[in-house]
């Protein structure tokens, strides 16, 4: 579908998380772990216990889901607009965040005495919980036992981490953090959506060009923007697989990570994984140039200037849109001036679908948690993403990407008859 502008019409594809939460410390976290989920493309209904308003505001959360919170089993007006058992049937995933020892136990023997447990026992979709609690309380027996029958009756729990706790103690039982919460959520939810069947593979993060057995050339990509696009596609339903450089990140839930070090071990991972894949997206900061001839020991310092010699290595992304079975190709185009002539040119010299361009600078975009993009694509497609969080801008790209891909997709192939 396509706008007065020749635009495509992103149809963003949002799963429903009923988020519960319970009375602990912990749930100061919690409008957290909604902003990350919403950014991801999800609406959020928040129900909290009586014990969860004793740490945090209803308002907080209504603020930041932009749904009035459900917290009373005997509210007739709420139940009037969403009964407890429309809003067990309207979840996809019931989340409960943070899950106190008191909840768990509630969840194991099927209580339906406050809302939240009501609905975990009407609904159909997943449950999962991430437990938040004293690690006295958490490795107690009678926790443990709770949480090994959740786990047979097949509730995801995440974590609990290890650490320093509010309590002062130190140990197993503190709330994993709200972005793991959210991306694991994801993961449960079954993998369908606009690019259901797809697979697609990505580049992502730096490459390291060896000097000699201790020395490198690299750059500030920290891998986030691939990642959190990497995320996303799988959160539309796609297989992902991706092709990272060395990164200080966890491979996202669902996705196939495989690890390389250099531009030359990316080009092989790449070409070996490229077989079947419907959609290629390079947000790699892949070296333009490598030493031509690394040194096998360590280079001393004998005198007071060091030449370089450096060559070039192969552009994976052109290498990929050259190939008869080319996947649909997206690259990137990371400027620090005059982008959009610089991307322009990119998307035609690399023969691409599509561009992401982003300025960067000394403190901008690479490493952040931000950037802004704007697509280009043949025949003078230009759309603005504007600016916001990467897991945010992530999934705008990814629908854009699949909207495209589908389209052309779905034309019928012109036959030529001679
Ligand atoms: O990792 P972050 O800290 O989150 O930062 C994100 C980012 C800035 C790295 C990312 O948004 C981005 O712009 N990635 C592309 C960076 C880049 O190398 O751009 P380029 O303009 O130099 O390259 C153009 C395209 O060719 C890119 O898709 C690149 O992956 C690809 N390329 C380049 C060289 C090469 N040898 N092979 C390639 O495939």
């Amino acid at each position: 579908m396509e706008n007065s502008a020749g635009a495509l019409i992103i149809d963003t594809m949002s799963k429903r998380i009923l988020l519960g939460v319970t009375g602990g410390i912990a749930a100061y976290k919690s409008p957290d772990i909604v902003r990350r989920l919403i950014e991801r493309g999800a609406e959020v209904q928040v129900v909290m216990t009586a014990g969860a308003r004793e740490f945090v505001q209803p308002l907080t959360f209504q603020a930041v889901s932009g749904r009035e919170v459900r917290s009373d089993l005997w509210d007739e007006t709420a139940e009037r607009a969403m009964s407890h058992i429309e809003l067990a049937r309207w979840a996809d995933l019931v989340l409960v965040a943070p899950a106190t020892a008191d909840f768990l136990a509630h969840l194991t023997h099927g209580m339906a005495d406050n809302l939240l447990s009501t609905i975990c026992l009407a609904t159909s979709a997943p449950i999962a919980v991430a437990p938040a609690m004293n690690r006295l309380m958490w490795s107690n027996p009678a926790t443990q036992a709770n949480i090994a029958t959740l786990r047979v009756r097949g509730v995801q729990v995440f974590g609990p981490d290890s650490g320093s706790q509010a309590c002062g103690e130190t140990g197993e039982g503190r709330m994993m953090e709200p972005a793991d919460i959210a991306a694991s959520a994801f993961a449960v939810l079954p993998a369908e959506g606009p690019l259901q069947g797809r697979k697609v593979l990505i580049t992502a993060g730096p490459t390291r060009e060896r000097i000699d057995p201790v020395r490198f050339i690299s750059n500030r990509s920290s891998g986030k923007m691939g990642y959190a696009v990497a995320q996303a596609a799988r959160d539309r339903g796609a297989e992902v697989i991706l092709v990272s450089g060395p990164v200080n990140l966890q491979a996202p839930p669902g996705v196939r990570r495989v690890s390389v070090e250099s531009a030359a071990q990316m080009l092989d991972a790449v070409m070996s994984e490229i077989a079947g894949t419907d959609i290629f997206i390079g947000t790699a900061a892949v070296a333009d140039y490598r030493p031509s001839s690394p040194a096998d020991c360590k280079i001393k310092k004998v005198s007071d200037k060091l030449d370089l010699c450096m060559e070039r290595t192969v552009d994976i992304l052109a290498t990929v849109s050259q190939r008869a079975d080319r996947p649909f190709t997206v690259g990137f185009a990371a400027e620090t001036n005059d982008m959009e002539q610089h991307a322009l040119s990119k998307l035609t010299r690399k023969n691409l679908d599509l561009i992401a361009a982003n300025e960067v600078g000394d403190a901008k975009v690479f490493e952040a948690d931000d950037n802004a993009l704007t697509l280009f694509w043949p025949n003078g497609g230009k759309l603005s993403l504007g600016a916001g969080a990467k897991t945010e801008l992530a999934v705008k790209l990814v629908d854009f990407i699949a909207a495209r891909f589908n389209e052309r997709a779905a034309r019928p192939k012109i036959a030529v008859v001679r």
